[in-house]
């Protein structure tokens, strides 16, 4: 055999060492789990053969603890490039079964690689974390692994989509890096997120709660909001993220990518000409609408469980990603409060920043009243929503099918936070309030003057017809210009798409500035 044949062959052995990570061993034990290995996931995820794997043989550099003995090829993290539906992608992937995919100096280095190429070429980055956090063995060194990958995380952001699955243990200061990427997707059952353990919990505050309680998917889906989204496991996870792609650019200098339909644009849909009860307190469910007017019923629903009372997610219009945020008046009557107003904030910002267009589907009666909120800071929260709305420079289309009342209208991209193009069904309310709240506060005295109980409601049932012919309606709104149009409720969908195509060239630049400050 020739000195080089023999040089391939020691090659192809490395590969192949490198390729099974910790050993069959860590990979069985990884299996048991119902978890897949860093590899298993990569190839899930990308387009098959098109993973460019990069520095599998780097070795972490620790001789603290006996570790000069415990190398591994690759050194605990998978990381290289693909494609998905043939678009190009950044990945890195942790191993758990090298030393519990735990955090090195070298294994930081490596993600820090990936990360820095996709900020070169423009395209997104997707982390699979499993990962007992930063390697003990190695101190100081792994904190500042983790420093250098959330100051690249930072510089990414509003650059380059950033996702993060979660599919493992994330633990400890570990979670900030999915904390400042766009998505985080978690695995139910098998991963978790907390910034201190059972154990701490334990003893800092004698709490008894488990690993699931405390940082579990549906815990983050629901409670926290951390979580954007949730899978049954690994493949569900890994088919999120490749859905959740073909509603974003590669980049923030690039528009999203165009999929093709055969929906008809011009699709009615009669049944939504009475999908309003005649009853304003009647609930009826935004999803029908939603689902009903995108192309091909699709749409991919963001922070799920979280907020419920604010719908927001990825859709397609006429073949145009588009973000839509949507009042549920099936959820706490579509009310605004502080974790709706901040889901609804974050979702505008993404969008704004990586050029998809808002849809914004309004019936909201105001924000929530009371201490628990006012304590909490919803004149913060709410302000981030407004925030968000006013500095988008994205189109913006709007259409009000219902109530838009006070601080709440003016927040649900109204026209003077430069929404594009305001529509509004025959039913919509534009008002400061309600018939009955302003009844009360305009005649509160002179109905109470009144003894007779038949005149008292004589007298409030004048007003608040007087009232309601007024304002509850969308005309008058319309007859100021704040309404671009009243639409037929069945047309919505080809209003939309029309005012999409109408908008696509838009061009709107905000001042010139070091950055905000979004009232945090
Ligand atoms: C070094 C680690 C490790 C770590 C796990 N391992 N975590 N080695 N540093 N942080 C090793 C284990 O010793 C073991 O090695 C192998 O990985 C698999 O771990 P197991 O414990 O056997 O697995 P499991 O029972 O599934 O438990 C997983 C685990 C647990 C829950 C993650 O390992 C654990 O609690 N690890 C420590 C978590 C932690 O406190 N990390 C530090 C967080 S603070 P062998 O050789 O036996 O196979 C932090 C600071 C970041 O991350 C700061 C950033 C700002």
């Amino acid at each position: 055999m020739s000195q080089q044949l023999e040089k391939v062959k020691e090659l192809i052995a490395l590969r192949e060492q490198a390729r099974i990570g910790g050993g069959e061993k860590a990979i069985e034990g990884q299996h048991a789990k119902g978890k897949f290995t860093a590899r298993e996931r990569i190839n899930m995820l990308l387009d098959e053969g098109s993973f460019e794997e990069f520095d599998m043989f780097v070795k972490h550099r620790c001789y603290n603890f006996g570790m000069e003995k415990k190398t591994f090829l690759g050194d605990g993290v998978v990381t290289g490039c693909g494609t998905i539906a043939g678009r190009l992608v950044y990945v890195f992937a942790q191993d758990f079964t090298v030393i519990g995919g735990s955090l090195s100096e070298t294994l930081a280095m490596k993600i820090c690689k990936v990360m820095d190429q996709a900020m070169k070429v423009g395209a997104p980055v997707i982390g699979l974390n499993d990962s007992g956090g930063a390697r003990i063995q190695e101190g100081v060194n792994a904190l500042a692994g983790y420093a250098e990958i959330f100051q690249r995380n930072i510089l990414a952001s509003g650059v380059v989509p950033q996702i993060s699955a979660i599919l493992g243990p994330c633990a400890g200061g570990a979670v900030y890096s999915p904390a400042l990427t766009d998505f985080n997707i978690m695995a139910e059952g098998t991963s978790y997120m907390f910034l201190t353990g059972p154990a701490v919990v334990k003893t800092v505050l004698g709490e008894d709660v488990t690993q699931e309680q405390l940082g579990g998917a549906s815990v983050h889906a629901s409670k926290s909001g951390v979580a954007h989204f949730t899978g049954k496991n690994d493949e569900e996870v890994i088919a999120t993220i490749r859905n959740l792609m073909a509603y974003l650019p590669q980049n923030n200098m690039e528009e999203p990518p165009y999929v093709p339909t055969n929906d008809p644009i011009d699709r009615k849909e009669d049944f939504l000409n009475e999908i309003i009860p005649d009853n304003a307190n009647e609930p009826y469910d935004m999803y029908e609408v939603i689902n009903s007017i995108v192309d091909d019923g699709q749409f991919l629903e963001v922070h799920k469980d979280y907020a419920k009372n604010l719908i927001v997610g990825f859709a397609h219009f006429g073949g145009t990603s588009v973000g839509i945020v949507a009042n549920q008046p099936k959820a706490m009557a579509g009310v605004l409060d502080s974790n709706s107003s901040r889901k609804g904030a974050r979702f505008v910002r993404f969008c704004d920043a990586f050029n998809i267009p808002i849809v914004t589907l309004v019936d909201v009666p105001g924000f929530l009243p009371g201490t628990q909120q006012e304590y909490g800071g919803v004149i913060l929260h709410g302000a981030k929503l407004l925030y968000a709305y006013g500095e988008a420079t994205v189109p913006k289309v709007t259409v009000t099918l219902r109530k838009s009342y006070g601080g709440s209208h003016i927040v649900m991209s109204c026209k003077q936070l430069r929404g594009d193009m305001n529509y509004a069904w025959p039913t919509a309310n534009i008002a400061v309030m309600g018939a009955d709240g302003a009844v009360n506060v305009l005649y509160a005295k002179e109905i109470k003057a009144e003894e007779d109980p038949a005149k008292k409601a004589e007298i409030a049932a004048a007003k608040k017809k007087e009232y309601d012919d007024l304002f509850s309606n969308p005309y008058n709104a319309a007859k100021y210009g704040y309404i671009d149009d009243v639409i037929e409720p069945r047309n919505t969908r080809f209003r939309i798409i029309r005012a999409l195509e109408q908008l696509a060239t838009k061009k709107l630049t905000n001042p010139a500035k070091k950055h905000d400050n979004l009232p945090l």
